[in-house]
């Protein structure tokens, strides 16, 4: 998730690029760049680092001249946050440049043809390939070489292109990642996102997926992929720029918790091919020593230990390795016994939780391969570990965890069912079903997000309760703990995440009436179980509320409230169930006129033991 912001038109092109750029910022920050079109030359300025670095460099240069150019701000997913690898990138002969977000899945292949035929590259970006493309059709108008581009590359993607004998022309297509642009009098702008270009007009274009737009300044021409003329869709923006940063949405976690569909596609995108089978190609790890392994450990803090629990169940049930599993400020201390046939697991969003990173340095100092998942490219835990997989969720900016939690959950199946593939412990049709159906979990969740009206009354049922419990078993029981941390975090409420059959071991006495009781059970080899201890629950007056899968008749029996999510596979449903509990803690949160984004005394990354 980067931000882009193009502009052709009569102003100082960076007095339009830099203030545009740094509205984006919370689209992503690594590192940013400018390329601003002379007439017959172009100036490219890039930093790694915040946007402050970017205006730094750019103020000592004399690029005002300019009619037209565009600027990107990063949130890595391909190389690392540094400056060759910040946008805008260009091609051998710096005739063309490129700003892209998205992933371009199919671009190592893309990539090793056009080193064939002698192009070198001076990144390590997938955006690259593009440049190099458009620079082989030199012959052909911009817009058609876009289009070409758009038909050989595979994945999601917002692209904005300039070339050096096209003045006053930017062209850009998307598919899967957002593009908008902004039409001036006699200006024209175009960006991923509105906050970009909402001091100079509010007059917006909406683009559909698979169109090529040429933006020139006294015109707008949209196309399809064949050149076909596509109709102009105008839109009056009634956003101020707080509600445009946020997409419309009040809060940054709202946006965030809707922005779960997109981000699980894009956290599968290359990872499942048709064939059904896992392809995690940077893991860069040899198959024989992921066969070697003999025992896992995964180790994580909060919301990213509840990922933790799910992969435990998944790793052990397809691989049939032991899994242990600690909370990561925990495990160096307990003397875990560690070797170098173990193969250890750090999840952090923000690959910066110093726990977490010292669970893996211990590790690392015991011999053991450490895979890092972070959601940051070239965090701390990514750089420290022997190989990482990326969650792709883009910035998250509400400090509860939402969409990151979601994709964690979708990265550590992923490496269950690959390891299952490389160590043949599960068939291969069975990892095929589980596959395909993975492909369905953005729809699967897109349709839970719709129940949001009805999460929200009962939510307001609840604005005077203090004392929670969520229960579950197997998958459902860190989807529960998940959902209890959301409620402590953001609503300040006492909730408690529990194993449901271990109620009546002792918690079952503060079961009175007043107490809510949020059962999920979506895990059918354990629901007729939840739904028992439910019973027990409610028998004690308990309020109870389940969150179960559609046509769940049994569930309407036992619950005050039912909130029902898609059906689907056992360990898969964990993806889904959570999604309602964020909601149900949102709405809880909000109506009792809390920051939901920033709650109090936690922060985003902890940095400290
Ligand atoms: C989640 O909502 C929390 N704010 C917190 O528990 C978080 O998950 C934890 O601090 C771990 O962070 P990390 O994933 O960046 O390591």
């Amino acid at each position: 998730m980067c931000g882009i912001v193009g502009y052709v038109g009569p102003r100082p092109v960076t007095d339009v690029l830099i203030p545009g750029l740094s509205r984006l910022e919370y689209r992503g920050y690594d590192s940013a760049g400018i390329a601003v079109h002379g007439g017959d030359t172009m100036t490219v300025v890039k930093r790694a680092g915040r946007m402050s670095e970017l205006e730094a460099a750019v103020a000592g240069l004399d690029v005002n001249g300019g009619r037209g150019g565009v600027g990107h701000t990063r949130w890595a997913t391909h190389g690392a946050p540094n400056t060759t690898n910040a946008h805008p990138h260009q091609d051998c002969a710096a005739s063309v440049v490129v700003v892209h977000n998205g992933i371009i899945e199919n671009w190592a292949a893309l990539k090793s043809e056009l080193v064939a035929r002698g192009h070198s590259f001076a990144s390590d970006t997938d955006t690259e390939v593009v440049a190099h493309m458009i620079e082989e059709m030199a012959d052909l108008p911009l817009a058609e070489a876009v289009r070409q581009v758009m038909k050989r590359a595979d994945g999601a993607l917002a692209l904005v292109v300039m070339r050096v004998q096209d003045p006053d022309l930017i062209v850009g297509a998307r598919r899967h990642s957002p593009l908008v642009v902004g039409r001036g009098d006699g200006e024209n702008f175009i960006a991923s996102d509105i906050p970009a270009f909402l001091e100079h007009t509010r007059d917006m274009v909406v683009l559909d997926d698979d169109r090529v737009i040429e933006v020139r300044p006294e015109s707008v021409t949209i196309t399809d992929l064949d050149g076909n003329p596509v109709e102009v869709r105008e839109r009056k923006i009634e956003w101020d720029f707080e509600a445009a940063e946020k997409g419309g949405y009040p809060t940054f976690m709202l946006k965030e918790i809707h922005e779960q569909p997109d981000a699980i596609a894009d956290t599968l995108l290359g990872r499942v091919d048709a064939s059904g089978q896992v392809q995690l190609k940077e893991l860069e790890l040899d198959d024989r020593l992921l066969r070697a392994v003999d025992k896992v450990f995964v180790v994580a803090c909060g919301t990213s230990y509840h990922a933790a629990m799910m992969a435990k169940y998944a790793i052990e049930r397809w691989t049939r390795l032991p899994v242990e599993i600690d909370i990561a400020s925990e495990f160096r201390y307990r003397d875990p016994v560690l070797d170098a046939r173990s193969l250890v697991v750090g999840i952090s969003q923000s690959g910066e939780t110093i726990d977490t990173l010292a669970a893996i340095r211990y590790a690392r100092a015991q011999g053991s391969t450490v895979i890092g998942v972070s959601n940051v490219v070239d965090s701390a835990l990514a750089r420290e570990s022997d190989a990482v997989l990326y969650t792709r969720a883009g910035p998250e900016i509400g400090v509860a965890a939402t969409k990151t939690f979601t994709t964690q959950l979708v990265v550590m199946q992923l490496l269950g069912l690959y390891l299952a593939q490389v160590r043949g412990s599960m068939d291969p049709g069975a990892i095929e079903q589980l596959v395909t159906e993975m492909r369905t979990l953005p729809e699967a969740v897109k349709s839970v997000l719709e129940r949001d009206d009805e999460i929200a009354k009962i939510a307001a049922e609840f604005g005077d309760v203090r004392d929670f419990f969520f229960l579950g078993r197997s998958g459902d029981f860190p989807v529960a703990m998940e959902g209890a941390l959301k409620l402590k975090e953001i609503a300040y409420v006492r909730a408690e995440g529990y194993a449901a059959g271990e109620m009546k071991h002792g918690p079952i006495a503060l079961i009175e009436p007043g107490v809510v009781v949020v059962g999920v059970a979506t895990d059918n080899h354990v629901k007729s179980k939840t739904l028992s201890n439910m019973e027990e629950m409610r028998a004690r007056g308990g309020t109870i509320v389940l969150v179960v899968e559609e046509g769940d008749g049994d569930a309407k029996e036992v619950a005050d409230h039912v909130i029902e999510v898609p059906r689907g596979s056992d360990l898969l449903c964990t993806v889904t169930a959570v999604v309602p509990l964020q909601l149900l803690a949102y709405h809880i949160a909000t109506a009792k006129g809390l920051d939901v984004d920033k709650p109090r005394n936690l922060a985003k990354t902890v940095t400290v033991e």
